[in-house]
């Protein structure tokens, strides 16, 4: 989820993604339209500056942990089968793995504008997105929280650290252990979700097993946020395969990340057969 354009310029470019896409997306092009612009109102801002706070530790640390590599070194690798144990700099894993402030104010954004009672997320790591997710769903209030999935234990205390500076302990739960492992039980306690945000193993074949094991535990309209969506990236093979099989009501691409969202209602399911609403 890198963003190496400047601020400005990557929400030009989002503005432009998501007007040129904006047929299929019924309502939604609306709200899309109002989260792209990431204009932030006086407490979105003091939400995002104590967020920024953090991060310039993360980015600043001298901390090295001792971790299994599930692919955090770098946004693009995946997890091997035999997770090696690996010595790592907080602010090397920060810099590699973490979403970039562009897009972690997208998701802040997309927070606010969906009102997400329960949130999803696969691939904590340092807990950074986390941060904005439940900064938004603080903002929000209610009772909206989010269960967050981490492999490698020391990076889940980590993220729970961070998250425990933000927000109290019942909005945000890491849970420690493989996506395969731990989802089943996620799923089926915490579920149905109304968004959920697939940010780890970005491995196509991967990436598709998770939707399928997650598709029946969606609310109506629930999005589907997918990570790593860029050009010959393997989870862009995904993406194009979920944006082609599956009845959706909208879906739209961004180039860094696609969402996908769910039918609204039966009414919804029976048209299955429209053809994919991203334009490409
Ligand atoms: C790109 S990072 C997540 C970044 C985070 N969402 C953010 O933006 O701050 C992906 C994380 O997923 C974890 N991960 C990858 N594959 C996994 C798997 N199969 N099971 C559990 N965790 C996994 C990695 O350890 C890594 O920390």
């Amino acid at each position: 989820m890198a963003s190496p354009l400047s601020f400005p310029v990557f929400r030009a470019w989002l503005k432009l993604l998501v007007r040129r896409q904006r047929a299929g997306l019924g309502d939604r092009a609306e709200m899309l339209r109002d989260v792209v612009a990431l204009h932030l109102d006086e407490h979105e801002h003091k939400a995002e500056a104590f967020i920024d706070k953090l991060r310039d530790e993360l980015n600043a640390s001298h901390e090295v942990i001792q971790m299994e590599d599930f692919g955090a070194g770098t946004r693009r690798s995946v997890l091997s089968s035999e997770s090696k144990p690996n010595k790592r700099g907080i602010s090397e894993i920060y810099r590699r793995a973490a979403a970039s402030p562009a897009w972690g104010r997208f998701m802040f954004r997309l927070v606010r504008a969906l009102k997400p009672s329960t949130v999803l997320e696969l691939g904590t790591n340092l807990g950074v997105s986390a941060l904005h997710i439940v900064a938004a769903l603080d903002l929000n209030g209610g009772e909206g929280s989010l269960t967050t999935i981490e492999g490698d234990p020391t990076l889940s205390e980590i993220a729970r650290e961070n998250l425990a500076k933000l927000t109290r302990t019942s909005r945000a739960t890491v849970q420690t252990g493989r996506f395969d492992d731990v989802l089943p039980t996620c799923l089926e306690e915490h579920g149905p979700y109304d968004l959920v945000f697939i940010d780890g193993h970005h491995e196509e074949a991967a990436t598709l097993r998770y939707f399928e094991m997650i598709k029946p535990y969606l609310a109506p309209g629930a999005c589907v946020a997918f990570d790593d969506i860029e050009p010959f990236r393997p989870v862009r093979k995904a993406w194009k395969r979920i944006i082609a099989d599956e009845p959706n009501s909208g879906a739209v691409d961004l180039l860094g990340i696609g969402l996908w969202f769910a039918p609204l209602d039966v009414a919804d399911k029976e048209s299955d057969a429209k053809p994919s609403t991203v334009v490409q």
